[in-house]
């Protein structure tokens, strides 16, 4: 495989956020607030069946590794970290971890917001997106997980742009 980077990026075109605030080696699973509790968030795709994808990831762990370092990297981002002002950082972390687990075939329930109501006040353009998408590149680089895999989860995440960007 010879693809580069950029080719890459272009190719799946869109992503994301956010990760999670708790014990290294699970997914947390938060409280939602009662009146969010009866209706968990679509999390914007099915998950996949190879189970080799998520060992790919490194597991939960590994998810929750990759979650955290793309929400610490995206805050502290010029390009991108004026969107995450005054976000309860620990809360899209947690949110996070879990949709890219659920979305990986990890078996993790989602208990944030759908994709298009969690993003509709945030007026993200498309290069806002790519800078994030560049971040979570980044975080799956440094977990070591392969190219091929990386591709695989951004080609779930890449859909969800329609909803993500409005402007
Ligand atoms: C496909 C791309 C994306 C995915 C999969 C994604 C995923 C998520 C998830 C799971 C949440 C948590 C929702 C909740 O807590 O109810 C969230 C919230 C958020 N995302 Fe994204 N995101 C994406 C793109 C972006 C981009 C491009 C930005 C900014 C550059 C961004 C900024 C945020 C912020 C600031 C929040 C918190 C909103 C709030 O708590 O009110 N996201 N995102």
């Amino acid at each position: 495989m010879t693809h580069s980077k950029p080719l890459m990026l272009a190719a799946a075109l869109a992503l994301m956020a956010v990760a999670a605030a708790a014990p290294p080696a699970a997914i947390a699973q938060d409280t939602p607030a009662p009146t969010e509790a009866a209706k968990p968030g679509d999390p914007g795709a099915t998950p996949m069946s190879d189970q080799a994808v998520f060992e790919a990831f490194h597991g939960k762990a590994g998810i929750q590794r990759i979650a955290e370092a793309a929400i610490d990297r995206s805050v502290a981002d010029p390009r991108i970290a004026e969107v995450f002002k005054g976000i309860d950082i620990a809360k899209l972390k947690t949110h996070l971890a879990q949709q890219l687990c659920y979305v990986l075939g990890g078996g993790c329930a989602y208990t944030g917001r759908d994709m298009a109501s969690s993003h509709k006040d945030l007026g993200v353009n498309m290069a806002e997106m790519n800078a994030l998408v560049e971040n979570l590149q980044w975080a799956m680089d440094k977990e070591g997980v392969p190219f091929r895999a990386q591709n695989k989860l951004l080609a779930k995440l890449a859909p969800m742009k329609k909803d993500v960007v409005t402007r």
